[in-house]
């Protein structure tokens, strides 16, 4: 008879006791992470001295490995939820959902197929309709899919656009999008096996949105060319400013010219739950597919970005294979595997914390958090433009804010304001008290705050400004 004492299980006992451990780190860490410092930093040399070693053969006391993580592993990161983490896009999370994720990964539920576990596609559909819904697409036509994150939902899209504009010859195609799009869905057009002839990268005008008569003339002319318009990727909140396209009018053009419109919604798609927002995205509903990214705005952990298309048998359509060994469990139609409606096969049961967080905290709680995010940001450009100290260089716009450290009367050409700037956000960053780093407008090196955490208060963002002013002033006379 086989035996096997390497079942990789423990007692009852120490899988409590361990378990506890965890869950009070995870506790600890959400109630005290105010007072830690948000910025993390070390070498791969120092971390190569703490970690590097071979696979070890031998097993080690349980609690000794957790110790060990958590003090060594757990404190190396950037705390990207902490309330003055302002770049790149924060991640302010929620503890439902991480208890949420803890409870799919606990019970390893496989969220491919209905068969293996109904509930947890069933919680999918019914996410997705409350999404659907939100975005103002047709709940009952309409269709989507939870992914990693807004790169995967990038990628799904421009696949299922290929596929359905033009199913396997695509070299003649030629898809759109803004210098202000983000790097996504660059890298998504190149994985879906596009080349660099067939990307048209349309400037932005003044307030950083697609120049419309450039696009309009760009189309026309690769129409005259004999080349097919396939795609148009607009951004909804982009990365660097927050600022949408202008959706409505773009719809126009892509309905006339029989192009798919797809919305990069990642950033700033969960403005909707905002009065102010909805304002902004309208026209959002008018989009073929729209990418939207839970582990942002939707305050998530991550990995869970959707994608949301108009007509579900798009993607079914696009990502169906039918291998002998899942015949038994293909199910009726109604009966969602998820497997067919993307890239993965095996997925990890992301809707669960979606599910549990929206129903703990109820949709309206996060449309106050939403509005005050809003509202944060403008508060933030309104004390910048009483400042002597502060330009703004792009106003608040769905949290988002750039502006620079340009006291009235100084004498500093362009480069020396730049190479300023630049020098106050390492030193931010270097005195680990928050995380506030730059981006490039107009040529200018500028200070970028992204304010989606609602844990974030006025009072943090002027201690941060104080603190570069602070940098600045000691570098007199520039
Ligand atoms: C507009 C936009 N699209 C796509 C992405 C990529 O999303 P992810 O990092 O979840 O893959 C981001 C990330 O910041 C983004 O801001």
């Amino acid at each position: 008879m086989i035996k096997n004492d390497a079942t990789l299980e423990l007692s009852k006992e120490d899988m409590k006791s361990y378990g506890y451990k965890v869950v009070d780190a995870i506790v600890e860490h959400f109630d005290s992470q105010r007072e830690k410092l948000p910025v993390a930093m070390a070498s791969r040399k120092e971390m190569d001295g703490i970690f590097l070693e071979d696979s070890p053969e031998k097993p080690m006391d349980p609690q000794k490995v957790l110790d060990f993580v958590l003090e060594e592993v757990m404190t190396q990161s950037n705390i990207v939820s902490h309330p003055k983490s302002y770049s790149f896009v924060p991640g302010p999370s929620n503890y439902i959902s991480a208890m949420a994720d803890s409870l799919a990964s606990g019970f390893n539920v496989f969220s491919g197929g209905w068969a293996a576990s109904p509930a947890a596609a069933e919680l999918e559909i019914v996410t997705m309709n409350w999404l659907l819904k939100i975005f103002g697409f047709p709940v009952k036509r309409g269709g989507g899919i939870f992914t990693s994150g807004g790169s995967m939902a990038n990628l799904t899209a421009i696949i299922a656009a290929r596929t359905v504009k033009c199913r396997d010859d695509f070299s003649k195609t030629v898809i759109y999008l803004s210098d202000q799009a983000h790097s996504s869905n660059i890298k998504a057009i190149r994985a879906a096996g596009f080349v660099k002839e067939q990307i048209r990268i349309i400037p932005t005008d003044s307030e950083f949105k697609f120049s419309l008569n450039k696009l309009k003339n760009a189309i026309a002319k690769d129409t005259l060319e004999g080349l097919q318009p396939l795609c148009l990727i607009a951004t909804a909140g982009t990365t660097n400013t927050g600022t949408v396209d202008q959706l409505s009018e773009i719809a126009a053009i892509c309905k006339k010219e029989n192009v798919w419109f797809h919305i990069d919604g990642a950033y700033g798609g969960a403005a909707i739950l905002a009065k102010n927002g909805k304002q902004l995205l309208k026209g959002i509903e008018k989009a073929d597919s729209i990418t939207v990214d839970p582990h942002k705005w939707f305050f998530q952990p991550y990995e869970i970005g959707c994608l949301l298309v108009r007509n579900h048998k798009w993607l079914k359509g696009t990502f169906t294979e039918k291998p002998e060994y899942l015949r038994d469990i293909e199910g009726n139609t109604s009966e969602i595997n998820f497997y067919d409606h993307g890239i993965e096969l095996t997925r990890r049961f992301r809707a669960l914390k979606f599910y549990m967080s929206i129903k703990t905290f109820g949709l309206k709680t996060f449309r106050k958090a939403i509005t005050y995010n809003i509202k944060l940001a403008e508060e933030t450009e309104s004390f910048l433009r009483k400042s002597s100290s502060w330009e703004v260089i792009s106003p608040a716009t769905l949290a988002v804010i750039n502006f620079r450290y340009n006291p009235i009367g100084n004498q500093l050409t362009e480069k020396k304001l730049d190479a300023l700037n630049q020098y106050i956000s390492k030193k931010v960053v270097a005195s680990q008290k928050a995380l506030l780093v730059t981006t490039v407008l107009n040529k200018q090196i500028v200070l970028r705050m992204c304010l989606i955490n609602p844990r974030t208060t006025l009072d943090d963002v002027k201690e941060t400004l104080s603190l570069c002013e602070e940098f600045a002033e000691a570098k007199k006379p520039f």
